[in-house]
Formats: C-alpha cells, sequence, structure tokens
C-alpha cells in the first residue's frame, strides 16, 4: 500500500445528539434563483429566512439536505455549492418522481423546507498536499462539484488537480455556464467528454473509463473521487484499479433512499452503516467491507 493510501481514515461521524435542536424540523428557506442546466436537472439558490442561522450555517464538502415541498414530501441533495462561498446554498435536483417533480415547479420567492448538513464528508484535510482527480458523470458533477471549488478556492492545498467530467450529450451538461472557466483555467486539467459525436462539440468524446485509462493519472501520491450513474461508477472503479489506484485512494458518494437522515429509522442501512450518517462519501476500501453493494 503507497503512503498516500494508508494516510486514509474515515472522517468524523456527525451524528443527532439527543438534547439538541429538534432534527425533524426543517428551516424555512427562500428560493432566489432557479437555473435549468439539462431537461431534467435543475439548480436551485436558497437562503435561509433566519438571517442568523444563514450567516451561521456550517457544513463541510459532501455533506446532504433533506429539501421539502410542503404538503408533498421531502427528498436528499447534495449542497453543490461549497462551504467557502455562503451567499446562497445550491442545489442540483434531477427529476426522478413525485418531491423532485413538485421541486422543479419552483420559481424564486417560493419558500421550501431545509433539513441540513447531514452525512460525513469528503476528508479534504487528509488530501492536502496530493493530487486530486475529480471523475463525473452527469448529476454526479454536483457532490463533486462542492469539493473541487473548495479546492480551487484553497488552491495552494493541494497538488495536481484535474476534473474528468462526461455526459451523454453537450445538452446534458450541467452547469455549462462553468465549464469555459475551468477549462481555460491553467491551474487545473479540465477534461471533458461527451458519449457521442455532436454538432459543434469541441472537446473529447468517448466514455468516461475509457477517456480515464487514456489519461493515465498516476496513483502516486494521488486520490481519485468519483460520482456518477452506477454503471459508470463500476466500469471507472475498475478503470482506477488498471491505472493501480488502491481502494484506500478511491472515494465516492453512496445514493440510498433516506428518510430521518439522523440515523435513527434505520431506513439507509447497508449492512451495519447507515448512508445518512456514516455516508455518503466512502472510500472504496470502506464499500468492499459492506454487503453486495458494488
Ligand atoms: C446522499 C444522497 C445525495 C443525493 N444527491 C442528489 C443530488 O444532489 N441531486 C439529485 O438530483 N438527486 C440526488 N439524490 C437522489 C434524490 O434524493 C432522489 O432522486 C429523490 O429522493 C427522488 O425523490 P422523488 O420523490 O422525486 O422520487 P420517488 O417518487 O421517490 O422515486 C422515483 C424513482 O427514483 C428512485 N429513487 C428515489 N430515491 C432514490 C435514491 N435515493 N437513489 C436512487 N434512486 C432513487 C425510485 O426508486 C423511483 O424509481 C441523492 C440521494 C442521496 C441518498
Ligand atoms: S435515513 Fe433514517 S437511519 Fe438513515
Amino acid at each position: 500500500m503507497s503512503d498516500a493510501a494508508s494516510s486514509f481514515v474515515a472522517p468524523p461521524r456527525p451524528r443527532f445528539e439527543a438534547g439538541t435542536a429538534n432534527p425533524y424540523l426543517p428551516m424555512p428557506a427562500t428560493v432566489i434563483e432557479v437555473i435549468r442546466e439539462t431537461h431534467n436537472i435543475k439548480t436551485f439558490r436558497l437562503v435561509l429566512q433566519d438571517e442568523k442561522a444563514m450567516r451561521e450555517f456550517h457544513f463541510e464538502p459532501g455533506q446532504v439536505g433533506q429539501l421539502s415541498m410542503f404538503g408533498v414530501g421531502e427528498a436528499t441533495f447534495v449542497i453543490n455549492s461549497p462551504p467557502t462561498r455562503k451567499e446562497y446554498l445550491q442545489f442540483s435536483v434531477m427529476k426522478a418522481g413525485e418531491a423532485t417533480a413538485a421541486l422543479h415547479t419552483l420559481a424564486p420567492g417560493d419558500v421550501v423546507g431545509l433539513r441540513a448538513p447531514l452525512g460525513n464528508f469528503f476528508p479534504y484535510e487528509r488530501m492536502k498536499g496530493k493530487d486530486i482527480l475529480f471523475i463525473g458523470g452527469g448529476i454526479g458533477m454536483a457532490p463533486l462539484r462542492t469539493l473541487f471549488l473548495f479546492m480551487l478556492d484553497n488552491r495552494n492545498d493541494y497538488g495536481k488537480i484535474s476534473l474528468l467530467y462526461g455526459a451523454r450529450s453537450p445538452q446534458d451538461m450541467a452547469y455549462s455556464y462553468e465549464l469555459p472557466e475551468w477549462t481555460d483555467r491553467k491551474d487545473i486539467d479540465c477534461v471533458l467528454t461527451i458519449d457521442r459525436e455532436a454538432e459543434g462539440w469541441g472537446y473529447r468524446v468517448g466514455l468516461i473509463p475509457d477517456v480515464l485509462l487514456g489519461m493515465a493519472p498516476a496513483p502516486d501520491n494521488s486520490v481519485a473521487v468519483t460520482c456518477g450513474p452506477p454503471i459508470m461508477i463500476k466500469f471507472t472503479l475498475q478503470a482506477l484499479e488498471k491505472l493501480k489506484f488502491s481502494s484506500n485512494q478511491i472515494f465516492t458518494t453512496l445514493e440510498r433512499r433516506m428518510k430521518c437522515g439522523v440515523g435513527i429509522c434505520g431506513r439507509c442501512n447497508i449492512g451495519g452503516k447507515y448512508v445518512c450518517v456514516d455516508g455518503p462519501v466512502f472510500s472504496l476500501a470502506e464499500l468492499k467491507e459492506l454487503p453486495d453493494e458494488l
């Protein structure tokens, strides 16, 4: 095992402590901006109605929130703005069912409920001084975005930063308005890819795992952080292992349907782990200990 690999242990597990604020009580938040990212993804920028709570709101990159549409339901989303940029909290929502369809009807000025922050986070302290490779597919770019921007805001703490971001087509690429800034930056290596040729597309064409193998990033002193649809993750993990990344050097996030979000209801467990408090961030080494997850 390399030095980089052996130095990783799980980040602290935030848990609801009896006697603290009611973890089921959502905070009212106002939508200040809605961005249509793709045909089925919208981004919402929110501020807590309680200005003091907004000023004091503390979260870590990778933590999630439960967004509620009153009278409809609640669903889990990663806070994809970084903690270094606190003028609003950003969530990107892919339409999947009832709650997400209701969220897609929101307009600026509307009010939602938010229970956050929940879950663990990327162990960014232990990633300091290392080369960081981000590999995101589709909506999987959301959890990566928070850590990616956090690291850009603390650029000197990290070595080489690379981003490989892929989607089916240019129209399926979220955050398209930010991509030119990322590809132009000289202090990061940003590779964009789509599955099939498309008119006017000036970047790579190819599936993420194939493009990754072509990039051939060195595993020494490196960490890979990857998120995306299950099929992409499966082949990306295989590609990373081919490139000799050890399972302690690879991090991903798990999506398990949640209810309480605070380790009480038992809805989200995989083996002995609760995704809502032990996750959603796991190293591949941790995932390999879980029953049948990958
Ligand atoms: C830790 C975590 C972070 C997440 N972050 C994001 C994010 O940033 N952006 C985003 O768009 N989505 C994210 N999700 C997924 C999101 O929570 C679900 O898409 C949402 O709960 C669906 O709610 P719904 O009521 O619209 O769908 P439902 O009507 O409940 O279900 C519609 C379909 O989606 C499936 N589904 C529901 N929940 C999940 C789930 N958790 N994982 C996989 N399939 C599911 C159902 O099986 C069903 O087929 C995250 C989930 C977790 C657990
Ligand atoms: S969602 Fe209730 S224990 Fe995880």
